[in-house]
This record gives structure tokens, sequence and C-alpha cells, in this order.
């Protein structure tokens, strides 16, 4: 059990459980099967509860944030068969047979994803509230850009970037769905470029001048 899910109320957690061997719902719930961070769940929620409320409410799993609730800041930002998706903005029911990974899920064990530690050691973050969502938007930046997505700012359409030669404007417009009130946004594009291999603007600066 995850230290999330020991989080969860006696009540939350003895209804998932009892899911499991037991097919009563309350009126207007449906039984639901997801598949997060590798583990398959059960649980009972009505048709129209978000991920986001799933995920949080009722699974324990508040790694992802409610911002805004209706997907312009990008606090609640999953993967979803790899793929970055505001979680707030689709329903639980449509994800099962899916791959749901959320920031409890990237770790592995006690190692930390490369994004998380890159994160950690370019101040990638202030509060805090948007960096799960902003972490699990860089993990799926690194297979967009290896896949060979373009972006709005690719000049050459039929040659895009390689993590190589990724940008600081390619990874400024491949992350700007995900805000930051604290403004942590230096230290987030340095963790991306950290994390493909490239070398921070601010550590550069700061070798040159010594
Ligand atoms: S909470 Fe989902 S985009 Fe803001
Ligand atoms: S670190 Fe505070 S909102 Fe991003």
């Amino acid at each position: 059990m995850t230290e999330p899910e020991k989080k969860l109320s006696e009540h939350q957690r003895s209804k998932v459980n009892l899911l499991e061997t037991s097919p009563f719902t309350a009126e207007g719930e449906t039984i639901i099967k997801l598949k997060i961070n590798g583990q398959e769940k059960t649980l009972a929620i009505e048709p129209r509860v978000t991920l986001l409320d799933a995920l949080r409410e009722t699974l324990g799993l508040t790694g992802s944030k409610k911002g805004c609730d209706h997907g312009q800041c990008g606090a609640c930002t999953v993967l979803i068969d790899g793929q970055r998706v505001y979680s707030c903005l689709t329903l639980a029911i449509m994800q099962e047979d899916k791959e749901i990974t959320t920031i409890e899920g990237l770790a592995t064990g006690d190692n930390l994803h490369p994004v998380q530690t890159a994160f950690l050691e370019n101040d990638g973050f202030q509060c805090g509230y948007c960096t799960s969502g902003q972490i699990c938007a860089a993990v799926a930046l690194l297979d967009e850009v290896k896949n060979g997505c373009v972006s709005y700012v690719t000049s050459d359409l039929n040659n895009p970037p390689t993590l190589s030669s990724l940008s600081e404007s390619e990874i400024k417009e491949r992350m700007s769905g995900n805000l930051c009130r604290c403004g942590a946004y230096n230290g987030i594009v340095a963790a991306v470029q950290q994390t493909i291999g490239q070398t921070p603007a601010e550590i550069e600066g700061r070798a040159e001048n010594q």
C-alpha cells in the first residue's frame, strides 16, 4: 500500500476493499476498474466523477493537484497510456483498460525518476502545488520529442527537434500548458534541460563567470 493510500479515511478504505469482493454500490454509482501506477483498483463512483476526483477523493492519491478544475492550469496532469492528460477534464469511467501513471508512480522504489531529481537539483518549484503536474508534463514531453512531435514554435515541421537539439523556446512552449503561480519557470526549464543532457543556462553562466 502506498503512503497516500494509508492516509485514506477508514471509511474510504473499507469501501475500496469491500468492492474487491462485493458488487454492491450506492444508488447512481457504478463499479469500475482502473489500472493506476501498475496496480488495479476497483472503485464505485458515479459516472460523472472526473479522474482527478477519483484519484484524490476515492483513492487518496493526492499528488495530483486541483488548481482550476477546468483545464487551464495543468496542476492535475497525469499520464494515460504515456500521454499527458488534464485529469480534471476526463471522466474516470472513460479510463478503464488504460495505464494511468500519477506522480506517485514515477519513482522506482526509493529511486526518483530523473525528471524528479532534476526538479530538486534545479529549484524547479517553490510552494510545490503545480509541481506534480509539471513533472508529469515534462516526462511526457520527453517521449513526445523522441517520437518526433512538433510544437507551435518548431520552425521546420519536416525536421522536428531531438532531445539534444531541443531549444529553450521549444521547452517553454511544450511546458506552457502548466502554470506556476510561484514563477519557478527558470528552474523548470533548467530541470528539463538537465534531464535531456543539456547544461541549464544558469549553470553555464555561473561556470563562465568563475
Ligand atoms: S486542475 Fe486540471 S487543468 Fe487546472
Ligand atoms: S511552485 Fe508554487 S505554483 Fe508552482
